[in-house]
């Protein structure tokens, strides 16, 4: 981890860098498990390569970062683990938030926000606000998200826009407007750790046209040499969007 972003960034010559990058954050509990370590643990390492790689993504010339922290899926895990996955997403909005107002990050969530505690959501909503302002980068942490859901609740705030008049005859950009991700461009490239090749419900719509990515590297150990290495590979990919 000598190596700091920028460098990593530079001599990769050919080939354009996605602008927004997501990343299905996998593997963090076998990264515990093969050590014999609780599974928090690994979250805990998680979330501090999550911080670095925040740090490398504009030098890499990446604007946007979508991270899938928690799926509406997750749920389904020990209460112990909720509650502690629940205790880092708090403890990294209120450590992390000088350091992302200084460094331009603009963070924002995606997800259904009603069923996690009081005291989260007021640390969310104002990280929001707080750096509302900054343009470096683009940071959308997904919580409690699962494309399913954001689906059903578009659908319904697409409902009600037609109900009001607001819209007539929906359009592609009319739905992507009643999404979580409202304003977001489409992710070039969507990253999964840890060797699963499924996208668990991550941006089904937003994703529609997205490079793919999948490595084998467990999420506590993927750094930003690895990201700059997927992004070259990414330069020399061709994408057609259905054209010839
Ligand atoms: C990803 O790591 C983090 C979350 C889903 C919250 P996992 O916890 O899924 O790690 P594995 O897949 O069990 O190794
Ligand atoms: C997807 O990982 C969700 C996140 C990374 C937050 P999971 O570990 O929950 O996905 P599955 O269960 O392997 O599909
Ligand atoms: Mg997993």
């Amino acid at each position: 981890m000598a190596e700091s972003a920028a460098s990593l960034a530079k001599p990769s010559g050919q080939g354009q860098r996605p602008r927004h990058v997501a990343i299905i954050m996998d593997g963090n509990g076998r990264w515990a498990k093969n050590r014999g370590w609780p599974r928090l643990v690994g979250h805990r390492r998680g979330a501090e390569r999550v911080k670095q790689i925040v740090r490398a993504c504009p030098d890499l010339g990446v604007n946007w970062l979508t991270v899938y922290a928690f799926s509406t899926e997750n749920w389904k895990r020990s209460t112990e683990e909720v509650l502690g996955l629940m205790g880092i997403f708090a403890r990294y909005i209120e450590r992390e938030a000088d350091a992302l107002s200084a460094e331009g990050v603009r963070m924002r969530f995606i997800g259904g926000r009603e069923r996690l505690e009081p005291k989260l959501q007021r640390l969310m909503a104002g990280i929001e606000a707080r750096t509302a302002v900054n343009t470096r980068l683009n940071l959308t942490v997904a919580i409690n998200y699962g494309g399913r859901d954001e689906l059903t609740r578009a659908s319904a705030r697409l409902a009600e826009r037609i109900a009001r008049g607001e819209v007539s005859n929906p359009t592609e950009a009319d739905f992507a407007d009643c999404l979580d991700t409202a304003g977001h461009p489409d992710p070039d490239l969507v990253i999964r750790t840890s060797g699963e090749t499924r996208t668990s419900n991550f941006l089904p719509f937003q994703a529609a046209y997205s490079e793919y990515e999948f490595t084998s590297t467990l999420w506590p150990d993927f750094t930003p040499a690895h990201l700059a290495e997927i992004l070259d590979r990414y330069g020399m990919r061709e994408r057609r969007f259905g054209g010839a």
